[in-house]
């Protein structure tokens, strides 16, 4: 699958940097062509010789070689690549990528590149933890750079945390992976929303109302939409998913909060996919001050939330809208009935009784229910349901 491809292999200034050296290799044996690119850090990790051994191609490090003043033209270098992977990518090389600064090759290389760049982070765990990191590799995935993420263990300062870089074989894997998704890009014009994960209804400033959600099928779902090309605005509940790449995120908290960012997106949009575990109901009244207990049993007064896809599908003037549900009995029967009432296109019915369908896991097992009748689905990733609906859309959309 790499065979005759043409990656940047980007090296940033962290310890990891010595697992480059068995990546550059892996990428070479499946057939890859590999030029690497240093930051002038990066030299004092692993040595340029080393690099240049194994990849067959002399390092490139500065804007020119000082001996005889020959040029380095990242440009010519970015269009040359078939994939632009950094690995390690330290939290410097993030921010400076993140905001644009391009005071070295890599990073001139990086703004020069036409091909999907990927990302593979290294850094102790409180750098990687620490808002401004987060903000960045968020801000590179809505851009539509692949964060290959770190693991959890051990870390060079000693400290356990994520944090780790990515092991090169599993790198590797998805390198093959991001080469193999050449989707054509058939909703190239189209703008959709999708809500995802759960909402979080305050009690107090401590206690909170919320449910299982884990956003995974929602997240899927705004993956394959983006990848087929479309413009996506996920708004999300919290969940410690990483941002589908090419994906527009606006977290929110409470069904109230998702229900005003819906509604906002939801003038410019071509469809909505509502796949969020909103609360039906939250707190009549939030008290300011976290609730002393007392000897006596306690009530909390609830109030209905808005039904943000009811709401939708009241304006839909000819919009696709796809709802989820989940029950636990009389799965079909309700199913239907949410089709009417909210006006959507389909249903996506996963039932709690099905081993392996519904909230936490990788896997769904599902029933799509439209007024023309019902299809039921094997148990598949949830990639693969993903597809599946997006699938649906496009045959309404060609309808
Ligand atoms: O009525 P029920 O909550 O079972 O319907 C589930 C569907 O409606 C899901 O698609 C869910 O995202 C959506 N929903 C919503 N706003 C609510 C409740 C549910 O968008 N307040």
């Amino acid at each position: 699958m790499l065979k005759g491809k043409h990656i940047i292999l980007g090296i940033t200034g962290s310890i990891a940097a010595y697992k480059a050296a068995m990546l550059c290799r892996l990428l070479v044996k499946e057939g890859a062509e590999v030029r690497v690119v240093m930051t002038p850090l990066a030299k004092q990790f692993i040595t340029p010789l080393t690099m240049a051994t194994l990849s067959k191609h002399p390092i490139l490090v500065e804007f020119f070689n000082p001996e005889n003043g020959e040029w380095n033209s990242h440009v010519s270098l970015g269009e040359w690549a078939d994939m632009m992977l950094i690995a390690p990518a330290t939290a410097n090389t993030l921010a400076k990528m993140a905001t644009g600064i391009a005071d070295n090759l890599l990073m001139t290389t990086y703004l020069s590149a036409r091909a999907q760049v990927a990302v593979a982070p290294a850094m102790d765990l409180d750098m990687y933890a620490h808002v401004t990191t987060q903000q960045n590799l968020r801000t590179l995935a809505e851009r539509g750079v692949a964060i290959i993420e770190p693991q959890d263990g051990e870390l060079a300062s000693g400290l356990v945390g994520k944090g780790r870089m990515a092991e090169p074989e599993e790198i590797v894997e998805q390198i093959k992976g991001l080469m193999a998704k050449k989707v054509d890009k058939t909703l190239s014009s189209k703008r959709y929303i999708v809500t995802a994960g759960a909402t979080i209804e305050a009690i107090d400033p401590v206690r909170f109302i919320t449910n299982h959600s884990s956003g995974k099928m929602g997240y899927a779902i705004a993956e394959e939409l983006a990848l087929r090309g479309a413009e996506v605005t996920l708004i999300t509940g919290r969940t410690t998913l990483a941002t589908p790449r090419g994906v527009k995120r606006v977290d929110v908290v409470s069904a109230e909060d998702m229900y005003n960012a819906a509604v906002e997106a939801w003038r410019e949009a071509d469809g909505g996919i509502m796949c969020a575990a909103v609360a039906d109901y939250t707190p009549v009244a939030v008290a300011d001050h976290k609730l002393k207990k007392s000897d006596d049993d306690m009530r909390i007064e609830l109030k209905r939330t808005k039904d943000i896809a009811k709401e939708l599908g009241a304006s839909k003037e000819g919009r696709i809208l796809v709802g989820f549900a989940l029950e636990t009995d009389n799965e079909a029967a309700n199913a239907e009935d949410k089709l009417q009432r909210k006006n959507l296109d389909f249903v996506v019915l996963n039932s709690l009784r099905d081993k392996g369908a519904g909230f936490q896991g990788d896997t769904n097992k599902v029933t799509i229910i439209d007024r023309q009748g019902s299809t039921e689905h094997p148990l598949m990733s949830k990639r693969e349901v993903a597809s599946i609906i997006v699938d649906k859309i496009e045959s309404i959309n060609n309808r």
